[in-house]
């Protein structure tokens, strides 16, 4: 089984870090051997989340589109920057909408991130390297029922972190994003053999 995984980061500006942590992340993935999919939140535009506006509308379309492509992949990873020592409103956002999505397009019970094995890596121009984004994204997904694998890949400094090709400078930073993806595919592959029993 070739494994699918869907990697987006937790920024939309442009030349965001967080995007090439995730670009770093889609070539370690490709190179070993998974269908990744990119996506850009930004394709996918949400209004923050209210109770009344979901009352009223329900989930907008992008939320479901966006529960439903999570759930068609085998594994999600995410690159999250740090906004005052947590994730951004923008990731924290789009995992509320995605949280109230409980269908599939046949009307079947669908949560996306139940049991979906998920990779996080963070990035910041200082040097915390958003670890603490990590930590609160990681409670917010176990929360939704993900399973977050435990290595992450957090990269300190990061507008000098990588040369002109989008590789990591620093050796243990490429070995850290190897073993992220060694991890998020092994355990796609487990829960793939425990869905088929
Ligand atoms: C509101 C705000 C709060 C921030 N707080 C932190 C922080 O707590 N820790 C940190 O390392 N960087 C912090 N930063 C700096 C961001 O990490 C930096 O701007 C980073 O490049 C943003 O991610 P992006 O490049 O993926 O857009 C903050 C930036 C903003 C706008």
């Amino acid at each position: 089984m070739i494994p699918r995984v869907l990697v987006f980061a937790g920024s939309v500006r442009t030349g965001a870090l967080s995007g090439r942590t995730a670009d770093a992340a889609v070539r370690e993935l490709a190179l070993q051997g998974v269908d990744v999919t990119r996506i850009s939140l930004a394709d996918y535009p949400l209004p923050l989340l209210n109770q009344d506006l979901e009352r009223e509308k329900g989930v907008p379309e992008n939320g479901v589109k966006l529960a439903r492509m999570i759930a068609a992949h085998d594994g999600l990873l995410i690159a999250t920057p740090e906004y005052n020592a947590s994730l951004p409103p923008l990731l924290k956002n789009t995992i509320d909408w995605v949280s109230r999505v409980k269908a599939d397009a046949h009307g079947r019970p669908m949560r996306a991130f139940r049991s979906k094995p998920i990779a996080l890596c963070s990035s910041s121009d200082g040097g915390y390297a958003g670890v603490r984004a990590i930590n609160h994204l990681r409670a917010v997904l176990v929360h939704c029922q993900a399973e977050v694998i435990t290595p992450q890949c957090s990269v300190p400094r990061a507008q000098e972190a990588f040369d002109e090709s989008g590789e990591f400078v620093d050796g243990r930073l490429r070995k850290a994003m190897s073993e992220v993806c060694r991890v998020l595919i092994e355990r796609t592959r487990l829960l793939s053999v425990r869905l088929e029993r």
